[in-house]
């Protein structure tokens, strides 16, 4: 049998550094793990009902054997869950089972259960432990790791929420196989936006993979997750609080919120917003002479190829210009967008609205033919509704 093999990735970010362990199967021992981070016997396990039904067992059964007091706390999966209401809950049962300043809570789940567990982590008794184990490729990838928790506001997404770092960040790359397609392919643009942002040989790897990855095929799953796990590492160590490098983990965003919003966050979840962002943000880019015509080539094919629509409905610039606007990435009325120099580098820069509505015009204008108003092959089907906007993601 294959020596099963365990990767770790360090977030050093001084006394609150710590690890994100990948290793396929780790579920079943995470109660063995957590011995570090706290010295109580209560653990609050927050999940959400698709999760529980699939690895909740697996994890009170490996803390119960650790020798933890587990208290399940299992919400109702989706973004709706993301709300005050749901931390008011969560630091209720906290209260009532008496959790104290070293009890843990454990975040098992997508990015949903994690920015709320990390959020009521953060505030219950100022601040006690909390260990991520993400489900989801967008958690296992993205929101899992940087310490950004928080919970939607009926006025935006992601509006109330704090910086607090998990103690560790747990991944078993297996739970990904239960994970819905439609899921995995979302989380895909966020892999993608890795390769563009700071890797050319990343990005020829998923080149290369992409007919594996979509088949998960283990090994090159791993790498995909571990390489996406360092370059977030990176960046969030050179600048913990998004002031400046963070931005760089924005790529796609800039346009792919804007038609999440401008979509009323239904019908395009997330990741596939970005996969547009992705390829639009690159020829709008290409449009301003920063880079040439094959890196937005490259761009476009492989979102295509991971079965992402790069597709712009939108046919009026203005409402499109507003929506860009709603983004915090404003300063005096100008954009500020990151845009890809080469496959591996980026730029932070503003751009006008002049320029941009030339480019909007030329694509996507009322009148035109959009010449990159293709979709591909294998568009993810299906709709389901989603929620208000994510003004920090
Ligand atoms: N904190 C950050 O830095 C950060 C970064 C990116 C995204 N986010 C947030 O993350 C959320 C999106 O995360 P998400 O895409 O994981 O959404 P999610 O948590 O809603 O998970 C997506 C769906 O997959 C299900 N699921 C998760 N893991 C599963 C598994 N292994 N098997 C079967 N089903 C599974 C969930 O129950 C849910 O229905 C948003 O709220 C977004 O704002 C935060
Ligand atoms: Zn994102």
């Amino acid at each position: 049998m294959a020596a099963v093999i365990e990767q770790i990735v360090p977030v050093m970010l001084g006394e609150r550094s710590y690890d994100i362990v990948l290793r396929p199967g780790l579920l079943a021992t995470v109660g063995d793990r957590l011995s570090a981070f706290t010295t109580s016997p209560k653990i609050g396990v927050v999940t959400d009902r698709h999760v529980a039904s699939h690895y909740l067992s697996t994890t009170l059964r490996s803390l119960r054997k650790a020798g933890y007091d587990p208290t399940q706390i299992i919400l109702p999966p989706g973004e709706r869950t993301k709300t005050l209401g749901t931390i008011a809950k969560i630091l209720d049962v906290l209260a009532r089972h008496k959790f104290e300043r070293q009890s843990l809570l454990l975040a098992l789940g997508g990015g949903v259960v994690g920015d709320i567990t990390g959020f009521a982590a953060a505030i219950y008794q100022r601040g006690i432990p909390f260990v991520q184990v993400p489900t989801s490729l967008v958690a296992q990838v993205d929101s899992s790791v940087g310490g950004k928790t928080g919970v939607d506001h009926r006025l935006g997404k992601n509006l109330i929420g704090a910086f607090y770092q998990p103690r560790a960040v747990l991944i078993d790359p297996l739970t990904l196989r239960t994970l819905p397609s439609r899921e995995w392919i979302a989380g895909l643009a966020e892999v993608i936006k890795y390769g563009i942002i700071a890797d050319e040989e990343f990005f020829a790897f998923l080149e290369q993979k992409m007919p594996a990855l979509l088949k998960l095929e283990a090994t090159s799953v791993n790498h995909v997750i571990t390489r996406s796990c360092e370059i977030k590492a990176q960046v969030v160590a050179a600048d913990e609080r998004e002031s400046d490098r963070r931005r760089i983990l924005n790529y796609g965003h800039t346009i792919g919120h804007a038609l999440e919003s401008l979509a009323g966050y239904r019908g395009l979840i997330h990741g596939e917003a970005v996969g547009i962002g992705l390829v639009q943000e690159a020829d709008l880019a290409c449009h301003m002479g920063l880079c040439d015509r094959d890196v937005v080539e490259r761009i476009r094919s492989l979102v295509q190829r991971a079965g992402l629509s790069e597709r712009v409905s939108q046919r009026s610039f203005l409402p499109m210009w507003k929506a860009m606007q709603h983004d915090k990435k404003v300063v005096g009325g100008r954009v500020v967008g990151v845009w890809p120099v080469r496959i591996g580098a980026v730029v932070i820069q503003p751009i006008e609205q002049p320029i941009c509505a030339e480019w909007f015009q030329t694509r996507h204008g009322r009148g035109r033919r959009s010449s990159i108003g293709r979709l591909p092959s294998k568009a993810p089907v299906g709709r389901k509704p989603r929620a208000k906007g994510d003004r920090s993601r």
